[in-house]
């Protein structure tokens, strides 16, 4: 395995184990640096959305590459807001193919489940991948309960599910279902984000100086050992070198364990999906009593 390393996704599209994280990157020169370093570092795939409002330094930095546009995999995201209304995909899609200033995108997500707009949104999104325009389409942030309500119209079934997972929050039951169903799953956040404090933990301190390396590279490689596609965000040079690093170690089947088991006291540092509003439980509830 190395940084090129990529998994196939349910409808043969290649998406590298690999990525490259911008969430909170704004829409200035230090992510364009940021996208620049990791691209330098080797990572051939970036991962932004509409909502992060970087696509255009995102788009920039990958232009400046000089590495062909066929060999960097490249996600976005629809906005869960009026993007996410009947009929209103596509034109969210292509502000974002002219910000990035692409003609087309590896992989199109939904950002977060809306109660209400998730099916009519991803008829949207099944009309985006027809186009040829998207090689895949996945969603963001999804339980089960989500894909039980969506599987009951969808057509194309989501490639991906990207949701916020780490040692804390290693979900390892949403996975096992991504798994049975054919949905890979993509780690964000997969540090635990800004202020999570997770490169602290002692246990993963103690696996990494047994490996003469840092929690970061042992959190990642916990990851990729576990078949999760993983997006870690830097804004500095060494560290985004350092979290490519990752293909000279490995860990244990006991290690794995080890860190498994530090969800036993979960801890969630985003937003969660399932706290939505009680109408919009009742509209779910309402929904599942009709398959
Ligand atoms: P910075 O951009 O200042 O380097 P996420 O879990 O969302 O990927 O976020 C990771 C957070 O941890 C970011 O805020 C990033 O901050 C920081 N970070 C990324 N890589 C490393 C690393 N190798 N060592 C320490 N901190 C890191």
């Amino acid at each position: 395995m190395d940084i090129h390393t990529t998994k196939k996704l349910n409808n043969g599209v290649e998406i590298p184990y690999l990525g490259f994280g911008t969430l909170r990157c704004k829409d200035d020169d230090e992510t364009i640096n940021a996208v620049r370093w990791a691209i330098e570092a080797g990572y051939r795939h970036i991962d932004t959305a509409a909502g992060y409002g970087n696509e255009k330094s995102v788009g920039q930095a990958i232009h400046n590459s000089g590495v062909d546009r066929k060999e960097v995999f490249v996600t976005t995201k629809l906005k869960p807001d009026d993007d996410m209304l009947p009929g209103a995909q596509m034109k969210a899609f292509e502000k974002s193919l002219n910000l990035l200033q692409l003609d087309y995108i590896d992989l199109y997500l939904i950002h977060w489940p809306v109660a209400g707009k998730t099916l009519e949104a991803w008829k949207g999104m099944e009309e985006i991948y027809k186009s040829g325009r998207a090689r895949a389409i996945g969603v963001c942030n999804f339980s089960e309960i989500h894909f039980t309500e969506l599987f009951h119209d969808a057509k194309v079934k989501p490639a991906i599910n990207q949701i916020e997972l780490h040692p804390h929050l290693s979900l390892q039951s949403l996975v096992a279902y991504c798994e049975k169903q054919g949905i890979a799953v993509e780690a964000w956040s997969p540090l635990g984000g800004d202020g999570g404090k997770l490169l602290d933990a002692p246990v993963l301190k103690n696996i990494a100086v047994k490996h003469g390396k840092s929690v970061a590279q042992v959190i990642l490689r916990w990851d990729l050992q576990r078949g999760i596609i993983t997006i870690p965000k830097s804004t500095h040079q060494t560290r985004i070198k350092e979290n490519a690093n990752l293909y000279d170690f490995g860990l244990s089947s006991a290690e794995i364990k080890t860190i498994n088991d530090l969800d036993k006291d979960p801890r969630r540092f985003g937003r969660d999906p399932n706290s939505m509003e009680p109408q919009n439980r009742c509209y779910l509830v309402l929904r599942l009593y009709a398959v």
